[in-house]
């Protein structure tokens, strides 16, 4: 019997490939294309299923130009690249990679945020830059960590991750925000208490956003909302752009109605809105919360391991979506 055709839409690590090599006839890009919607359309024509990253757009004009596609792997945790009700109305899996970054993306949300509060990268920039002349009393005096209050916004996996990290590390105040309360005994563990929007924006020293991306959640944080926060607070954003206003953001900013911002994720990346780029108390990294070697291999196996099982007929490992089995031959 011929092996399903699979397509690994962007570059991987190449032992990985070999491994989905022994059970898929695998098209893969080396190279690392980026492919137009059109080109990868014209690949799927007659793949059965796709790996994918954040980076390409699995919607219902992609699915109708692939009909033999049965299952999209996405090596992310956020799927908000999928149309999942697209994809389940055509029959086709939707699967993820919860859990394997989620202690490796709340460090990393951890590092920005004192990163940003310390302002690491500024003062860095002005000692490569030969401007330390000097030592000055308040030099970079940024705000304290330690004994502050941290608000989330989105308590899932990640959420408490940094919940944890800042309540028993750092003896923080940690205050949360989230569609549904966490049960007792998970907020005790994370030591979080659950407040309104509003008064996590008033009331945090640094405010960090965890929330995935939906219609629902774009601009979580806009104009009104920075106005709200106090001017000596931080924000970051791990979770994805689009749930924060950056062009608003970059406004606060430079008008220091907030004291200072960490990026990881922006509006339309990889560009970044050009006047993020030109305010100095913002720290930008590209995207990489979960980029530690072995964080990355993890997410890169679990996505080949959804293939894996859902053409053994062991169903998907870590499903996004239920479709009617059977829809696509
Ligand atoms: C990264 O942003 C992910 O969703 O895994």
């Amino acid at each position: 019997m011929s092996k399903p055709r699979i397509l690994v839409a962007r570059a991987i690590f190449s032992d990985i490939v070999d491994r989905l090599r022994e059970h898929f006839d695998v098209e893969a890009n080396p190279d690392d294309v980026i492919w137009t919607q059109q080109e990868l359309a014209a690949r799927l024509a007659d793949k059965d299923g796709v790996l994918t990253t954040g980076s390409q757009s699995v919607d219902a004009a992609l699915l109708a130009a692939a009909p033999r596609l049965k299952i999209c792997a996405n090596m992310a945790v956020g799927y908000n690249n999928f149309d999942v009700d697209a994809m389940t109305a055509a029959g086709v899996q939707g699967t993820n990679t919860p859990d394997v970054l989620t202690d490796t993306t709340a460090d990393f949300g951890f590092a920005l945020l004192m990163a940003t509060a310390r302002r690491l990268t500024e003062s860095e920039h002005y000692l490569r830059a030969g401007q330390w002349t000097k030592w000055s009393y308040d030099m970079f005096a940024g705000s304290d960590i330690h004994g502050s209050t941290l608000g989330i916004i989105g308590m899932g996996r990640i959420g408490q991750g940094i919940a944890k990290r800042g309540a028993h590390g750092f003896g923080m105040k940690v205050i949360y925000h989230n569609r549904s309360r966490l049960a007792p005994a998970l907020e005790a563990d994370c030591k979080a208490t659950y407040v309104g929007k509003e008064e996590l924006l008033r009331t945090a020293d640094h405010v960090m956003l965890v929330v995935p991306y939906s219609a629902a959640s774009h601009h979580t944080i806009g104009a009104a909302e920075l106005a709200l926060m106090k001017p000596t607070a931080t924000l970051i954003n791990i979770a994805r752009g689009g749930i924060v206003d950056d062009a608003a953001l970059a406004v606060a900013l430079r008008e220091q109605r907030i004291a200072a911002a960490g990026l990881d994720v922006f509006e339309g990346e990889p560009s970044v809105h050009p006047d993020l780029l030109t305010v100095p108390n913002v720290v930008l990294t590209p995207h990489i919360a979960s980029a530690t070697v072995p964080t990355r291999r993890a997410m890169a196996n679990l996505a080949a391991d959804n293939l894996i099982a859902f053409f053994d007929g062991r169903g998907p490992l870590t499903p996004v979506n239920q479709p009617v089995p059977g829809l696509r031959a």
